[in-house]
């Protein structure tokens, strides 16, 4: 992961020491947000992105993404998605884990030149962890924006990755700004937020994970349009390992043929099948030097298995295939 990912995630555990001295760099006081077009007439995303903005007063600079990422689309997901955020429509990606789904908002924030705040969601986050609260410092009391906030403030796209981690009296949070209100009331501090027209929220999750008790509501749901994800069709995949590792295609059209095996094992004693992040740990691996068959035994098989028979069964799979 690159340095640059890291600072575009927020993370709510992050200590709120190193939270405050990642805002001491930044203005105090954000510049009135440009009046952007409404969103009936927001402008057409074209194949251009948007050039990034190297303004110093801008506060989302750190959330900017100015290199390309790599995304190889596998249907109409990148028109879709496009349309969506022409209507400002929250949406939802769906599908497991290791299969996109975060490398595709990143690929389409480039593509929109929108900055993206990413939030990796867990059962401890609170409402104050996406909104904001009040820090002491040495002058007193300040209020500090969080992610939602700052997303909905200036105008990022927020992407609440496996959102089904956060508890639902957090979650709800995102109601008011996810219907036709586009507002965030700060209760603590007596403000609503007016979202940026240029603001949309994203959400992640998998279908798989979900219980009765960690779950979406469906006035949630309802909230958002859906896209599914899921592993790619094998040529596409072995496109996608062989790119992100620099293995050769015949090696990597292997590595896809042991991931499809194991994915028809799912249910049948798999929880989940290997995902396309494996394979390219196995690629590199290899790429590096790495007997393959042990980097197939340490980046495919140990990580989804404890069962013995199981681990066997997957270790005879890479050796035919290999
Ligand atoms: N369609 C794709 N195009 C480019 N890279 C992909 C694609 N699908 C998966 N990947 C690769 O797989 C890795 C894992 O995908 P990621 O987006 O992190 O998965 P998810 O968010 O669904 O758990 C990415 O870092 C990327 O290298
Ligand atoms: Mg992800």
């Amino acid at each position: 992961m690159s340095l640059d990912q890291f600072y575009r995630t927020y993370s709510p555990r992050q200590p709120a020491s190193a939270r405050y001295l990642n805002q001491r760099s930044m203005p105090q006081r954000a510049p009135a947000p440009s009046p952007a077009p409404a969103p009936s007439s927001a402008p057409a995303p074209s194949s251009a992105p948007a050039p990034a903005r190297t303004d110093s007063n801008d506060i989302l600079a750190a959330y900017r993404i100015n290199e390309q990422p790599y995304y190889r689309s596998v249907a109409d997901e990148v028109e879709l998605y496009e349309a969506a955020y022409l209507v400002r429509m929250p949406m939802m990606l769906k599908g497991p884990t290791g299969c996109g789904k975060t490398r595709f908002v990143e690929h389409m924030a480039w593509k929109l030149g929108k900055p993206l705040i990413t939030v990796a969601c867990n059962e401890d986050m609170t409402a104050s962890d996406l909104v904001g609260r009040f820090l002491l410092d040495a002058n007193g009391t300040r209020w500090q924006d969080g992610p939602l906030a700052l997303a909905a403030r200036h105008g990022a796209i927020c992407y609440l990755d496996e959102i089904v981690e956060a508890r639902q009296d957090t979650t709800v949070v995102i109601h008011p700004l996810t219907d036709a209100r586009r507002i965030l009331p700060l209760d603590k501090k007596g403000e609503v937020i007016h979202a940026h027209p240029d603001f949309q929220v994203v959400i992640s999750y998998n279908p798989g994970y979900q219980s009765l008790m960690k779950d979406l509501k469906q006035s949630t749901k309802q909230r958002f349009g859906g896209l599914d994800f899921n592993y790619p069709e094998h040529e596409v995949e072995a496109e996608i390992v062989e790119h992100e590792s620099g293995i050769g295609r015949d090696i990597a059209k292997k590595l896809v043929q042991i991931a499809e095996r194991a994915r028809n094992l799912k249910g049948h004693g798999l929880d989940e099948g290997i995902s396309t992040r494996m394979l390219i740990y196995a690629a590199s691996l290899i790429q590096r030097g790495v007997d393959p068959l042990a980097a197939c035994r340490v980046a495919l098989v140990r990580p989804i298995t404890d069962d013995p028979d199981m681990r066997d069964a997957l270790d005879s799979a890479v050796t035919t295939y290999l």
